[in-house]
């Protein structure tokens, strides 16, 4: 990325920013259902080292780096969501550490937790883990989420057309030498990753770490049919339950998995259900693209323009009324629809526009 700022107009905007909070009154956010917006996903590029199959075309086409936010407006942006109740900020992608400089901007946030901010953290392909985890666990993230679909190297390298599981393997171990808990996210995908859902979590849990399964959502164009993509975690569940005993728990993250515990690996198991069990009554999040863009429903064309507020004349007038623009537009829930074959995307754009 160009024209990234420097240490030393960071330390200025980050006291700026402090007075401000200090006196500005608390406005929460609250959208048409009443749902309070506490947790903010706020995406720093859309590039990727890897190629998921399921979340991009090989030949991918993404943002002119022109178009993108500086981390000083992504800060000052950041900052304005804190001001307005935001509690919890997730740094997204595409993959956000292949983003230059981006520690800067982990340890600018930083500053704010304990000062309205109450957790800071970022979802991760593991790839660039190895060399940025200590650096983030001291701007003060105390647990990452990890996209792990599998075990199996050729398969990894099939599933992300990148050989780079040793890679992401050293990430996470770094991770947790430097002290971050670690989530793995896998994908559950039929006949992919299927077989070896058990073998994953076993893993995961042996290691110390919980694990999150999802079920695909039709985002974007990408090679394969979705519809061969998917499988309902559902028949997941059913499975699972009838190796292992699965308790229900009340352990909450703020994200949208419900978790289980697992009494025979002692850990703990999230599913992530868009299709096979609605979450969107206790939604408490939007999301920011790297553009500024702001789409309050990841299943939903509805988007508000932050980049246009923030570059204006009146920046913290227009926010405000951006901001409000957002939460006027909040869909109650989402519409996925995974029951057509051949069907177009739901949404042309793909989870890495918006880190999900
Ligand atoms: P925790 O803070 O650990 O709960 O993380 P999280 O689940 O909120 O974040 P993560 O980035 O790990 O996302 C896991 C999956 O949840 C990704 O596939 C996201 O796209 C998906 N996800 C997150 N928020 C939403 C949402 O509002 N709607 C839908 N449909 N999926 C979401
Ligand atoms: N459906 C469901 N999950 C997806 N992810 C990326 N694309 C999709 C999709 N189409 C996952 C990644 C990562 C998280 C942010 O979203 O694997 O763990
Ligand atoms: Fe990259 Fe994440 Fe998309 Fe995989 S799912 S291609 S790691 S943005």
């Amino acid at each position: 990325m160009s024209e990234e700022p420097s240490a030393t107009a960071i330390e200025s905007l980050t006291r700026r920013r402090d007075v401000i909070a200090v006196n500005d009154e608390p406005r929460p956010l609250v959208d048409g259902f009443r749902r309070a917006i506490t947790y903010l996903r706020l995406s720093v590029t859309d590039r990727c080292d890897l190629r998921c199959t399921y979340c991009m075309p090989e030949r991918m086409t993404f943002l002119p780096r022109r178009e993108v936010l500086s981390l000083e407006e992504l800060y000052e942006l950041a900052c304005g969501f804190i001001e307005r109740g935001v509690t919890k900020i997730r740094i997204t992608g595409g993959e956000p550490l292949v983003r230059r400089d981006i520690v800067h901007l982990f340890e600018m946030l930083g500053r704010r937790l304990g000062h309205g901010l109450e957790e800071l953290t970022l979802t991760t392909n593991g790839t660039q883990l190895a060399q940025h985890a200590e650096a983030l666990a001291k701007a003060g993230v105390r647990r990452v989420n990890v996209s792990l679909d599998t075990l199996e190297r050729a398969r990894f390298e099939a599933l992300t057309r990148r050989d780079a599981l040793p890679q992401v393997l050293e990430g996470i171990a770094a991770a947790r030498e430097a002290g971050l808990k670690v989530k793995l996210n896998a994908v559950a995908l039929k006949g992919v990753n299927e077989d070896e859902l058990p073998d994953l979590i076993e893993w995961a849990h042996g290691q110390g770490h919980d694990v999150t399964l999802i079920e695909v959502m039709p985002l974007g164009d990408v090679e394969e049919e979705r519809l061969d993509q998917y499988l309902p975690l559902s028949d997941v569940r059913a499975r699972l339950e009838q190796r292992w005993t699965l308790a229900e728990s009340d352990h909450a993250t703020g994200g949208p998995a419900r978790y289980v515990d697992v009494a025979e690996t002692g850990g703990r198991l999230g599913l992530i259900t868009p299709h096979t069990g609605n979450f969107c009554a206790g939604c408490n999040r939007l999301r920011v693209t790297a553009t500024g863009q702001l789409y309050p429903c990841l299943g939903g064309a509805e988007r508000v323009d932050l980049r246009a507020a923030l570059r204006s004349e009146r920046p913290e007038e227009e926010l405000a009324a951006a901001l409000e623009r957002a939460m006027a537009i909040k869909p109650e829930k989402h519409h996925f629809r995974m029951d057509e074959r051949g069907a177009k995307p739901h949404l042309p754009r793909h989870m890495s526009l918006t880190g999900g």
